[in-house]
């Protein structure tokens, strides 16, 4: 699963994909992981996805939900649908864990294709306004109650691995890209 992870998010300098990597190991070995997926080609496996915890900060209570990430297929697997396939399989995993909703950041073309939707629309806030609005998605696992809104918290986790939202001058690129389409 390592090297998918790192295979898929790239060796560049700084190498991100180390930096999932590292993540998602210390996700595994912590109390958060709630789920993960791989896919096998050939007895290879080609692909994975992480479900993990997280909470909504909602004025009635801290309520758990989950995020996905990451997702990873190896490169030389890509483009053949993997990806959609790990997310469909996550999407059915969540529904097994009891928590009102499923989070992401990413693609909004991507992922509102297959299942997700923007999550400001159901009035949830990302963890960071490092996330640009349309790339905070969510499914939603269940009905929503009324009072299940509010920001989205994750695990020090992430935090400790600067892995939420985008910094400049990625975040000012992707904010530019978001206005002009
Ligand atoms: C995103 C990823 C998991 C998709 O896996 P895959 O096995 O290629 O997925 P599928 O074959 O089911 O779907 C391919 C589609 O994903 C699209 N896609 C891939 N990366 C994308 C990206 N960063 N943004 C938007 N779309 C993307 C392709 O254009 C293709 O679109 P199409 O179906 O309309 O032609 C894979 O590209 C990957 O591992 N990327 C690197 C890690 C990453 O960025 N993960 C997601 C972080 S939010």
């Amino acid at each position: 699963m390592r090297h998918v992870i790192r295979e898929a998010f790239g060796a560049g300098a700084p190498a991100h994909g180390d930096q999932v990597a590292d993540l998602w190991a210390d996700v595994r070995s912590g109390d958060h992981l709630l789920a993960e997926l791989v896919a096998v080609v050939d007895g290879e496996v080609v692909g994975h996805v992480g479900i993990s915890h997280c909470w909504v900060d909602a004025r009635r209570e801290l309520a758990p939900a989950c995020m996905l990430s990451p997702l990873s297929t190896l490169p030389a697997r890509q483009g053949r649908g993997i990806g959609s396939a790990l997310l469909a399989a996550a999407i059915d995993a969540a529904r097994g864990l009891d928590r009102p909703a499923l989070f992401l950041e990413g693609s909004p073309v991507f992922y509102s294709q297959r299942g997700f939707e923007r999550a400001s629309t159901h009035g949830f806030e990302p963890p960071t306004r490092r996330v640009p609005d349309p790339a905070f998605q969510v499914v939603l696992l269940g009905e929503q109650p009324d009072w299940l809104t509010g920001r989205v918290i994750y695990p020090e986790v992430w935090w400790r691995h600067d892995s939420t939202g985008l910094r400049d001058p990625d975040l000012a690129a992707i904010e530019a890209r978001f206005a002009a389409s």
